[in-house]
C-alpha cells in the first residue's frame, strides 16, 4: 500500500478541461472538430488557466455512439486526424505545461472491432466468442437470454446470424447494439487493455478517464433483474448483476500497477454512477484508482441543505480512504448546468435522470446566475475539478435541435421518446459571426449539429475582456485558485450561516460564501472581496450568488 504522500500530486487539485473533440474546433472545414483544431486552441486553454485536458474518444469508430464505440484503440479516427497529429498535440500541450488525459472504453468495443468480427465468424463456444458475452436465447433461441434493458432503451441483447446463415446466439450490449460488452472474466481482455494503456502512456499521455468504470463485470449466471432496478444510482442496489460489482476493483488494482510503473506516474479518473458516496470511495482506495467523478454533486438540486449534505458525505467517505474529491458540474452526457439550474429544482435529494424536454423553457438568466455561483462553490472546494467545454462560456442546453438533425443513439433506441444528449454537445462558438461562429472556416461545411443563433452572444470573442462575462469569471477564478494557498487541497471548516446560505473557510484566511436560496445575507467580516459571482447589494450577498473573501 503506497502512502498518500508518495502519490503523484498534480491531479489532486488540478482543474481539468473536458474537450469534446467533435465540437471543439474544426480546422479542416468538414463540420466536425479535430486534433488540429484542439492544437490551435491550446493558447485559449492556457489563458483560461486549466492544468490539463481530457479528450473524449478520438479512436477509429463507426460513431454509432459518438466514438464510444471503438474499432481500434491504438489509432485515431480520420475525422479527427492522424496518430502523428495526436502525438504532436501531446507534445504541444506538454510544452505549454498542460497534461493530457484520454478516454478509455473498456466495457465494450465497437461491433466493427476485429475481435467482434472474429467472434461472429468463429461460431459458438469459440475462444473468439468468449471475449464477449454470447449466450443462446431462451425458448430454444428466439427469446433474449435475460430481461436486461439497454441504457439507451430496448433490450440489452441482439441476436446474430451464424456463419452458416442460421439464426444464432445473442450478445449482450448494455448500450447500443453497436457496442458489444466485453467479457472481463477472460484474461486476454485484461492483457489487451493493459497493452492499450501502455501504448498511450508510452506516448506521454498523463492519464485516462475510464468509461462506465462500474460495469465491467457481470454476475456470471447473468440472472434476470426480475423487477429489480436497472438504474445505476438507485439506492439499496446491492449485488446487482451488472452495476458496481465488487470484482471490478481487481481490474483497477492491475491498472494502478501499470500507471505506477512509469517514472512520472500516470492517473485515472473513474466514470462510475453509483448509489452512495461509500460505493464511490471504493474506487479510490489506496492502490486503486486516483480519482472518481462525484456525480452526486452534479445531480444535487440547487438547495443549500442538500448541497451541504452532499459535500459533507463526499468528503467523509473520501477522507476514510485518503482520497481527494473530484467535482464536476456537467459533461457531454447531462443537461448543461445553466439550463439545469434554470428550471424549478426537483424536490428530491438528487436528480435521477437529468433530462429536460423541449417544453421545459428554462429561465436562462436565473440559470446563468446560479451557474456562476456554482462555479465559485465548486472551485472553492478541496480536490480536483472538471470544466466541460462551453461551461466557461455559460452555454445553455439546446433544446430545439430539429429531430432530423439528432445524432444521439438514445433518440432512435427510445423510439423517439428521449431526445438524448445532443443539446449539450453543440459546437463551440468562438466568434459572434460567420456561418459556424468560428467553429470551422467560414467556407467550411455546416457544423455536425446546428448552433442556435443565441450562441453568438456567448462566443469567446464576445466575452473576451468583458469583466461581467462568464469567461472572465472563470479566468479570474482559475488565476486566484492557482495563486491562493488556501484553495485546492486542504480542509473545509463550515461557518455558521443564515438559512439558505453556505459558508466555509479554507486555509490562509479564505472564506467561501454561497447564497443559494436565502434572503440577501450580510457578508461576514472580511478584509477583501477576492471574487464575486455577481453584483453585491451593498455589504449583502444576494441569493443565487457566491463570493470568495479574504479575511
Ligand atoms: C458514458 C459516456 O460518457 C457516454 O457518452 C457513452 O454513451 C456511454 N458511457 C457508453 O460508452
Amino acid at each position: 500500500m503506497s502512502p498518500p504522500a508518495t502519490r503523484p500530486a498534480w491531479w489532486r487539485d488540478a482543474v481539468i478541461y473536458q474537450v469534446y473533440p467533435r465540437s471543439f474546433a474544426d480546422s479542416d472545414g468538414d463540420g466536425v472538430g479535430d486534433i488540429s483544431g484542439i492544437r490551435s486552441r491550446l493558447p485559449y486553454l492556457l489563458d483560461l488557466g486549466v492544468d490539463a485536458i481530457w479528450i473524449n474518444p478520438w479512436y477509429p469508430s463507426p460513431m454509432a455512439d459518438a466514438g464510444y464505440d471503438v474499432a481500434d484503440y491504438r489509432d485515431i479516427d480520420p475525422v479527427f486526424g492522424t496518430l502523428s497529429e495526436a502525438e504532436a498535440l501531446i507534445t504541444d500541450a506538454h510544452g505549454h505545461g498542460l497534461r493530457v488525459l484520454l478516454d478509455i472504453v473498456p466495457n465494450h468495443t465497437s461491433s466493427a472491432h476485429p475481435w467482434f468480427q472474429a467472434a461472429l465468424a468463429a461460431g459458438p463456444g469459440s475462444r473468439e466468442r468468449r471475449r464477449y458475452l454470447f449466450r443462446p436465447g431462451r425458448g430454444d433461441g428466439p427469446l433474449p437470454p435475460n430481461d436486461w434493458e439497454s441504457v439507451f432503451g430496448g433490450p440489452a441483447w441482439t441476436r446474430i446470424v451464424e456463419p452458416d446463415g442460421s439464426p444464432g446466439e445473442w450478445y449482450l450490449h448494455l448500450f447500443d447494439p453497436a457496442q458489444p460488452d466485453l467479457n472481463w472474466d477472460e484474461p486476454e481482455v485484461h492483457a489487451e487493455f493493459e497493452a492499450i494503456l501502455r501504448f498511450w502512456f508510452d506516448r506521454g499521455v498523463d492519464g485516462f478517464r475510464i468509461d462506465v468504470a462500474n460495469a465491467l463485470h457481470k454476475q456470471p449466471e447473468l440472472p434476470d433483474l426480475a423487477g429489480r432496478s436497472g438504474h445505476p444510482v438507485d439506492e439499496g442496489v446491492d449485488d446487482h448483476p451488472f452495476w458496481d460489482r465488487d470484482t471490478v476493483h481487481e481490474v483497477y488494482r492491475e491498472w494502478r500497477v501499470v500507471a505506477d510503473s512509469y517514472a512520472d506516474p500516470r492517473m485515472f479518473v473513474a466514470e462510475a454512477w453509483v448509489p452512495t458516496p461509500d460505493r464511490l470511495a471504493r474506487y479510490v482506495r489506496p492502490d486503486h484508482l486516483h480519482s472518481a467523478f462525484n456525480f452526486d454533486f452534479l445531480a444535487t438540486p440547487w438547495r443549500a441543505d442538500l448541497l451541504r449534505l452532499n459535500i459533507d458525505e463526499a468528503l467523509a467517505a473520501l477522507a476514510a480512504v485518503s482520497a481527494e474529491p473530484t467535482w464536476v458540474l456537467s459533461n457531454h452526457d447531462v443537461v448543461r448546468v445553466v439550463s439545469r439550474l434554470g428550471v424549478p429544482q426537483p424536490n428530491q435529494r438528487r436528480w435521477r435522470d437529468i433530462e429536460l424536454d423541449p417544453s421545459s423553457d428554462p429561465d436562462l438568466r436565473l440559470g446563468t446566475q446560479r451557474a456562476r455561483a456554482a462555479a465559485l462553490l465548486l472551485l472553492g472546494l478541496p480536490g480536483g475539478a472538471y470544466v466541460y467545454q462551453g461551461e466557461e462560456l455559460g452555454l445553455w442546453e439546446v433544446l430545439d435541435i430539429p429531430e432530423e438533425a439528432l445524432q444521439d443513439p438514445i433518440w432512435e433506441r427510445s423510439g423517439h421518446t428521449r431526445r438524448g444528449r445532443d443539446g449539450a454537445r453543440v459546437p463551440m462558438p468562438w466568434s459572434s459571426d460567420g456561418p459556424s461562429l468560428g467553429f470551422g472556416p467560414d467556407d467550411g461545411a455546416r457544423p455536425w449539429l446546428p448552433q442556435p443563433a443565441g450562441y453568438a452572444r456567448l462566443s469567446v470573442s464576445q466575452q473576451d475582456g468583458d469583466p461581467d462575462s462568464m469567461l472572465e469569471l472563470y479566468r479570474r477564478a482559475l488565476r486566484i485558485r492557482r495563486e491562493h494557498p488556501g484553495l485546492g487541497s486542504g480542509p473545509v471548516h463550515w461557518r455558521e450561516s443564515p438559512p439558505g446560505v453556505l459558508a466555509f473557510e479554507r486555509d490562509a484566511g479564505l472564506l467561501v460564501v454561497v447564497n443559494v436560496e436565502g434572503a440577501a445575507a450580510h457578508l461576514p467580516n472580511h478584509r477583501s472581496v477576492l471574487l464575486a459571482s455577481g453584483p453585491l447589494d451593498g455589504s449583502r450577498l444576494p441569493p443565487n450568488s457566491a463570493v470568495w473573501l479574504g479575511t
